[in-house]
């Protein structure tokens, strides 16, 4: 488990790193006055409207408002998260990311080196490539293979291998090169109580898994022979580098093809491989496990559409219901999701045999919306003519939705069903709302930023936004107008100061530092911060320093103001501390003067 990456390093890449070096590399820019222009990478345009600016070391799209540093563009351009784009940042610059260890991993991780453990994962999977054409039985193993209507050609490209029925056959060639330490931390091999150390794959086909990033982080193995007394999948379990929740069989594999429209996720290995077969190139699948949020997340950055398939068995359903909470409130206008319940006895793999490409494809080209998975799952094998069974669906349907917050697509599944149901949507939405007070979530500073309209900003905003706009520019008049907001209000009050603060302390900062370093702090933010830049500003710069000069006063007018009220209004009903009658004067003071 990596740890935190230290800010001071985040600031001196940042700080080294010339965005337009960057953003070069992956658009043609073209130099207009003091930036650089090019058509937007994010949204389909003809003329150009993406500006990247070299002083202040930000992009921003006047079109599709996508704006951010140089790290947002790296894990917006290229689909990483935060954190990969960091990676690949210090990977351009010959940097390596120094991660800070976390007291609980900090022991176990201490002499665990990563890069030993990915290079004993590629050893082990040439190991099982290798056995699967050198193996004693290697003829029986094709033979299963080829049983299970898998080409050559498709085994190779997802790397199948053998795990040859031994119990050191894969330790006695890898301990030559690797710890044991390693390779059982990466959980090729099994250490006992008595450190006995055999290998955990026996006897099987194994699928390596891939991370984004094309690294072997663990592997899935099938059994070969009819034993029942052996699970039929093994799986790696969570290792330093193999984290279940976060990968998906099958995706590196298919970033590698094409740019995809939409993907399937299936529940195993084998329906990955068979629908591969079959010439459907664009399904991954969970590791023997639910489906969870971080698949989700993986998974919408790739791609804006996905289909999560099922198996038609009651286990396929409760897994597809789990799989409809998880990801109900990831949904947007851009970002869907369908359901795909496969007939009984079904699952993709041999469906796509039994039947055609074609047909799996029609499937999920029919697959459920989520208004019409709810209506369908809260329904089926109910009565909606009897009201027994109508108030069973109802206290269902409240069951299930409580804890899904309000989303856009609340209201169609309520829609859909009042439908079904014969109620108006009124009638539902009262029921459903009815003693369930637990749902009603505040509206929060993040809903702000979300819908944050540049138009109507308040004055501190305003005065925040010329700030992080213009850094450089105002070093003279930070240090010269010693601004002191009395009482901060609110969270942007005191970003205010701190921002102001930061610039008095470090001269020359860009843009992006001066976000980065506020960042450091206010977590949450930085998004809005992008935000707030794209206020549309005079080119005038000296303009634009008297206007924040009057907005930096008025906001510091309007905040001794209220703060020599509410002293005010304090000392009329008690005594004021020694501090706060000395306030009090200063700001009376103040007030005379002004
Ligand atoms: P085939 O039977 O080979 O066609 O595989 P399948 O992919 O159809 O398997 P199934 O639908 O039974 O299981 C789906 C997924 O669940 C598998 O790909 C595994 O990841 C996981 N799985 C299945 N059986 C086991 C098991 O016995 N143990 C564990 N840990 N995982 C399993
Ligand atoms: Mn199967």
């Amino acid at each position: 488990m990596k740890g935190k990456v230290p800010n001071e390093f985040i600031r001196e890449l940042i700080s080294s790193t010339d965005i337009v070096e960057v953003v070069s590399r992956f658009i043609k820019l073209k130099k207009t006055g003091k930036n650089y222009m090019a058509c937007c990478p994010f949204h389909h345009e003809k003329t150009p409207s993406f500006s990247v600016s070299p002083d202040k070391q930000i992009y921003h799209c006047f079109g599709c408002h996508a704006t951010g540093d140089v790290v947002t563009f790296l894990s917006e351009h290229e689909h990483m998260s935060f954190i990969e784009a960091i990676e690949e940042l210090a990977n351009l610059k010959g940097m390596t990311v120094p991660y800070e260890k976390s007291d609980v991993t900090k022991d176990r991780d201490q002499e665990i080196d990563i890069t030993q453990c990915y290079q004993a994962l590629d050893a082990a999977n040439k190991y099982f490539r290798w056995q699967l054409k050198y193996a004693e039985n290697a003829k029986d193993v094709i033979e299963y293979i080829k049983g299970r209507e898998i080409s050559g050609q498709t085994a190779k490209y997802f790397q199948i291998g053998y795990a040859p029925e031994l119990w050191q056959g894969l330790y006695d060639v890898l301990s030559q090169k690797f710890s044991d330490k390693v390779l059982s931390a990466v959980g090729v091999v099994i250490q006992n109580e008595q450190s006995r150390i055999y290998d955990r794959f026996r006897g099987r086909l194994t699928f390596p898994i891939y991370n984004r990033r094309g690294q072997i982080v663990g592997f899935g193995g099938r059994i070969i022979s009819s034993d029942k007394s052996q699970p039929k999948y093994l799986n790696s379990p969570e290792t330093p580098v193999f984290h279940k929740s976060q990968e998906l069989y099958g995706l590196y594999q298919l970033k590698q093809r094409e740019k995809p429209t939409r993907i399937i996720v299936v529940e195993g290995y084998m329906d990955v491989v068979g629908l591969y077969e079959a010439g459907c190139y664009h399904a991954v699948a969970t590791l023997g496990t639910a489906f969870t949020e971080d698949h989700a997340k993986v998974l919408f950055r790739e791609v804006d559409r996905i289909i999560l398939c099922f198996d038609g068995d009651k286990a396929g359903q409760s897994a597809a219901l789990r799989a409809f909470q998880i990801i109900m409130p990831l949904l947007s206008d851009t970002k869907e999701a369908r359901f795909l319940l496969l007939p009984e006895s079904e699952d993709p793999d041999s469906y796509v045999r039994k039947h055609s490409r074609a047909a799996f494809e029609a499937l999920c080209d029919s697959a459920l919306s989520t208004s019409e998975f709810f209506s369908y799952f809260i329904t089926k094998d109910k009565d909606i003519d009897s009201a027994d069974d109508v108030a069973k669906i109802l206290s269902k349907a409240k069951e299930i939705l409580t804890g899904i917050k309000d989303n856009a697509y609340l209201e169609s599944i309520k829609n859909t069903l009042a439908q079904k149901l014969g109620m108006s949507f009124a009638q539902l939405d009262a029921f459903l709302k009815h003693t369930n007070n637990s749902q009603k979530s505040e509206p929060s500073n993040i809903v702000r930023w979300q819908k944050l309209d540049i138009n109507h900003l308040t004055v501190v905003e305003k005065a925040l936004a010329y700030i992080l706009m213009m850094p450089k520019g105002i070093d003279e008049v930070v240090q010269r107008n010693n601004t002191v907001l009395f009482a901060c209000k609110t969270e942007q009050h005191i970003i205010l100061l701190d921002a102001l603060n930061i610039i008095r302390q470090n001269i020359g900062l860009t843009s992006a530092m001066l976000v980065q370093i506020l960042t450091e702090k206010y977590e949450k933010f930085r998004q809005y911060f992008y935000q707030l830049m794209q206020l549309p500003v005079e080119l005038d710069e000296k303009l634009l320093i008297d206007e924040l000069i009057a907005m930096l006063d008025k906001v510091t007018k309007e905040a001794s103001q209220s703060e020599l009220e509410l002293l005010i209004s304090k000392s009329k009903r008690t005594i004021l501390t020694e501090a706060e009658r000395h306030k009090l004067q200063k700001l009376l003071h103040k007030k005379e003067k002004t």
